[in-house]
């Protein structure tokens, strides 16, 4: 059936232009992602009806999936689908494949297509408020793949569900809060959406509420960014995930992860603790793939403090380079102080000046300058293919004593004591923490994307700050910044 559903949305793609799908967040999930989703739910073999939701169906490839996998179980008789789809150009298509599909079905198929806003039309019932259904609408299984597309904090969608939202948020996590509140109790969903709800400050609201009414049970990763969506340009980073519905933490959640897209059959498989996957009051998903990193997680959970308790802080460099102008100088003058790039950390080091263009800046604005202090650099942005994705370079003060202010450019972050300035110890403590292969492996895991967030960072697991200072020490005793002398150095405080 499926075959038949995917080659008349193919059709459907080639006479439908892309600027029109997109309005809706639509494109339509492979065959093989489809089968594989289908797959991961534990049905139940004495069950005799199931009722399974599919939100935002599309052409229903998904609905198509999981009908094939029910009909493979002996007990189940009839099968109750319920699809919204609220855009009316693809509705005939819809509805022309759930019909194909229960005339080729040997179980019977009972299909209801709701044509409104799956997420304001159960405002009152997600919201518990007066008027709501008592009995809301509650499914044994949800599949979806929700629209991906950010909306503005005042949209209708957004106000209907204040409790996940935190600034503008993006359709996909309110499908998956919905989808959730429509399972009935220890009921199973499977979904495929970005990685970007895992960890970073925008997307807690939504983790807390996911993670606290429901229990990841699988997650899946996929080799490359693009290709999961056949036909489709789609760059987010996608992951799949099974959840059920539950308060009660599992011992272990099923991580698997494949070399390429649509080689389902080739699949690396890791069982890992589930408090080692969703981890801290932030509720951080971290997507180990391997035993390594398995390790590096269970070596760095052991630290209990966090930077801010340390009495430092992650920041990002305070000036926007391209909206000051003026203010920027190529040759230093007088009143000029040094603005800091990332072309400035080097070999764990700050070189200045190197000649670059715009490495001075004239100006009496408080907040584009900061003390001359010592710093931790750490580059904001690498590219894909550097080996590291935390960079940093060791400013001391002390160098450039002809300045009592310098400025930082936004694409670097400083790390900074909150109350005093940092000792020169201390900032080469960190420098070893930073460098080291556990930081720069602990990083990836917590975030897909080549960006350095302060959030995170401040949020990670770190020694004490004797222990750093102390490896600060030994640093610049031996005066070697490699990163295998970081490893070496912070190996003997993981015990
Ligand atoms: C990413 S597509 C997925 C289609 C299909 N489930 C699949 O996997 O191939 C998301 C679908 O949700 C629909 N949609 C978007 N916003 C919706 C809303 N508020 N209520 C119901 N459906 C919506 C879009 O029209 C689109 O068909």
């Amino acid at each position: 059936m499926l075959d038949q559903v995917i080659s008349r949305t193919n059709e459907y793609i080639e006479n439908m232009p892309k600027k029109e799908r997109k309005k809706y967040g639509q494109f339509f999930t492979s065959k093989e992602t489809a089968r594989f989703m289908a797959e991961l739910y534990l049905i139940d073999g004495n069950k005799q009806t199931v009722s399974v939701l599919d939100a935002g169906a599309g052409s229903g490839i998904l609905s198509c999936a999981f009908l094939e996998r029910v009909s493979e179980i002996e007990s189940v008789q009839a099968i109750e689908l319920t699809c919204y789809e609220n855009d009316k150009k693809i509705l005939g298509l819809l509805r022309e494949n759930l019909e194909y599909c229960k005339s080729h079905m040997t179980k019977e198929l009972s299909y209801r297509i709701l044509t409104e806003n799956y997420i304001t039309s159960q405002y009152l019932e997600f919201n518990q408020l007066l008027g709501a259904d008592p009995e809301p609408d509650k499914y044994d299984y949800v599949i979806g793949n929700p629209p991906y597309m950010k909306i503005a904090k005042d949209a209708p969608e957004s106000k209907a569900m204040p409790e996940v939202c935190y600034g503008a948020p993006n359709l996909y996590f309110l499908f998956a809060s919905m989808g959730l509140f429509n399972l009935k109790d220890d009921g199973e969903m499977v979904y495929i959406i970005p990685r970007s709800w895992t960890s970073g400050a925008y997307f807690k609201h939504f983790r807390q509420y996911f993670l606290t009414s429901g229990k990841l049970k699988h997650i899946h990763l996929f080799g490359s960014r693009n290709k999961v969506f056949d036909k489709e340009d789609v760059l987010q980073e996608t992951i799949v995930v099974k959840v059920q519905k539950t308060t009660e933490v599992p011992d272990t959640v099923t991580i698997t992860s494949s070399q390429s897209n649509g080689d389902f059959a080739n699949l690396k498989s890791l069982t890992v603790p589930y408090n080692l996957v969703v981890s801290g009051e932030d509720y951080y998903v971290y997507l180990v793939t391997d035993e390594t990193e398995v390790d590096v997680l269970d070596k760095l959970h052991k630290f209990d403090s966090t930077l801010p308790d340390i009495g430092v802080r992650m920041k990002t460099g305070l000036t926007v380079d391209f909206r000051n102008w003026d203010i920027l100088r190529d040759e230093e003058e007088e009143g000029a102080v040094p603005l800091f790039y990332a072309q400035h950390i080097k070999q764990g080091k700050v070189q200045f000046p190197i000649k670059k263009e715009h490495e001075y800046v004239v100006t009496d604005q408080k907040s584009l300058t900061q003390d001359n202090h010592n710093y931790l650099f750490v580059k904001r942005f690498t590219a894909k293919e550097e080996p590291r994705r935390l960079q940093c370079g060791v400013y001391l003060s002390k160098n450039f004593s002809q300045y009592s202010r310098i400025s930082t450019q936004n694409k670097i972050n400083f790390i900074d004591g909150t109350f005093t300035e940092m000792s020169e110890c201390l900032v080469y403590g960190l420098y070893v923490l930073f460098n080291s292969t556990l930081y720069d492996v602990y990083y990836r895991i917590l975030n897909g994307s080549t960006q350095v967030n302060s959030t995170e960072i401040n949020s990670m697991p770190v020694p004490d700050l004797q222990s750093i200072q102390d490896m600060g020490r030994k640093l610049m005793k031996s005066k070697d910044m490699s990163e295998s002398n970081c490893n070496m150095i912070l190996e003997g405080y993981c015990g």
